[in-house]
C-alpha cells in the first residue's frame, strides 16, 4: 500500500523569476528560506511521487476547452514553455503513469470525472516551486490541473473533496509508493484587471487562520470573499486540495509575506500527515486512517 508522506502549499508567480532581482533583500531571504523549507521537508519525506495541484496558465488549454480538473497520466511531461523559465533545469519531467491512472480510476469510482492528458506542459505554476525548493532529486510529478483561471470554477467545497479522493487513491494503491502533494498558487493577487497588483493581506491572514479551524468556516469564508477578491486568489483552491488530502487538519504556516514587487501575497504551508513507516507503526496508522475516513 502506498502512503501519503507529505502535504504542502506554496505560492508562485512569474515575477518571482522575472523581477527577482528587484525584490528587497530581506524579502528575497524569506522567500528563499520558505521554498527551501518546503523542499527540505519534501526531501526528508523521501517522496517517490509528488502530485502538484496547479492551475494551467494557458500553456495547455484555451477557451476552446477549459477542463475543471485534468490529471496528467503520461510517462513524462514537458518542462515550462515560458521563455523566462528557460533556465529551469528540466525540459522533461518524469510522471508516474500507473499511479496517475489509479488516481483517475479512484476518482471515477468516487463520483468525480476528471479530464486526463497523456502529455502536459508544466508551466511556472508547477516549475517555480520545484525550482525554488532546490531539490537534489526530483520525484515523479503527477500534475493535477485545477481550473482557477477561467470561470466557471470548481467550487471550493469540491476542491476540498478532491483532497479526500487523492488521499483515498494513495491508500488503495497496491505498491509501496511514497506520495506527497503540493498545492501551488495563491494567496491573494490580481492579474490583468482593474485591481492589478493588489494584495489583500487581511484576506490572506484570515484564510491562514481559518485553515487551522473547521473546514466549514473556511469554505463559507472563501465562498463569500473569492468573488470580489483579486482573480489570482482563486488559486487557493489548490491549497484546499492539499488540505483535504491531509484530512482537513494539521495545517502549519511556514511563512507568509506580501511581496508588492511580485504582486503576490506569498504563502507557504505544510500539513502534518500520517507518517509512512514500518510494520511497527501499523496500529497507529490504522487508527489515524479510520479517523480520516470519518472526515472524508
Ligand atoms: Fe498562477
Amino acid at each position: 500500500m502506498a502512503s501519503l508522506v507529505g502535504a504542502y502549499a506554496a505560492s508562485h508567480g512569474p515575477l518571482l523569476v522575472r523581477e527577482w532581482n528587484a525584490v528587497p533583500a530581506d524579502q528575497q531571504r524569506r522567500l528563499t528560506a520558505a521554498y527551501r523549507e518546503i523542499g527540505n521537508r519534501l526531501s526528508a519525506a523521501k517522496a517517490d511521487v509528488l502530485i502538484v495541484v496547479t492551475p494551467d496558465h494557458w500553456a495547455n488549454f484555451s477557451l476552446d476547452h477549459v477542463p475543471s480538473v485534468c490529471i496528467g497520466v503520461g510517462e513524462t511531461n514537458e518542462g515550462p514553455p515560458e521563455p523566462w523559465m528557460k533556465d529551469f533545469p528540466h525540459r522533461e519531467l518524469p510522471g508516474h503513469a500507473e499511479f496517475a491512472g489509479h488516481l483517475v480510476q479512484t476518482a471515477l469510482r468516487e463520483g468525480f470525472e476528471p479530464s486526463v492528458s497523456h502529455r502536459l506542459k508544466l508551466d511556472h505554476g508547477v516549475c517555480i516551486p520545484l525550482w525554488r525548493m532546490e531539490l537534489a532529486r526530483l520525484p515523479c510529478i503527477v500534475p493535477m490541473i485545477v481550473n482557477s483561471i477561467e470561470p466557471p470554477f470548481p467550487t471550493v467545497r469540491r476542491c476540498l473533496e478532491w483532497g479526500s479522493v487523492l488521499s483515498k487513491a494513495v491508500k488503495t494503491y497496491g505498491a509501496p509508493l511514497r506520495v506527497a502533494i503540493l498545492g501551488s498558487g495563491g494567496l491573494s493577487h490580481s492579474i490583468g484587471e482593474k485591481t492589478m497588483g493588489a494584495i489583500d493581506e487581511k484576506l490572506d491572514q484570515e484564510c491562514i487562520r481559518l485553515f487551522s479551524g473547521k473546514a466549514e468556516k473556511l469554505l463559507s469564508h472563501l465562498e463569500k470573499k473569492l468573488p470580489t477578491a483579486g482573480n489570482g486568489t482563486e488559486e487557493i483552491r489548490n491549497w484546499l486540495v492539499a488540505h483535504g488530502a491531509a484530512g482537513g487538519r494539521g495545517f502549519e504556516l511556514v511563512d507568509y509575506l506580501p511581496v508588492p514587487t511580485v504582486i503576490v501575497g506569498c504563502g507557504f504551508a505544510a500539513w502534518k500527515v500520517t507518517p509512512a513507516g514500518s510494520r511497527r507503526a501499523a496500529p497507529a496508522r490504522r487508527g489515524t486512517s479510520a479517523r480520516r475516513r470519518r472526515i472524508a
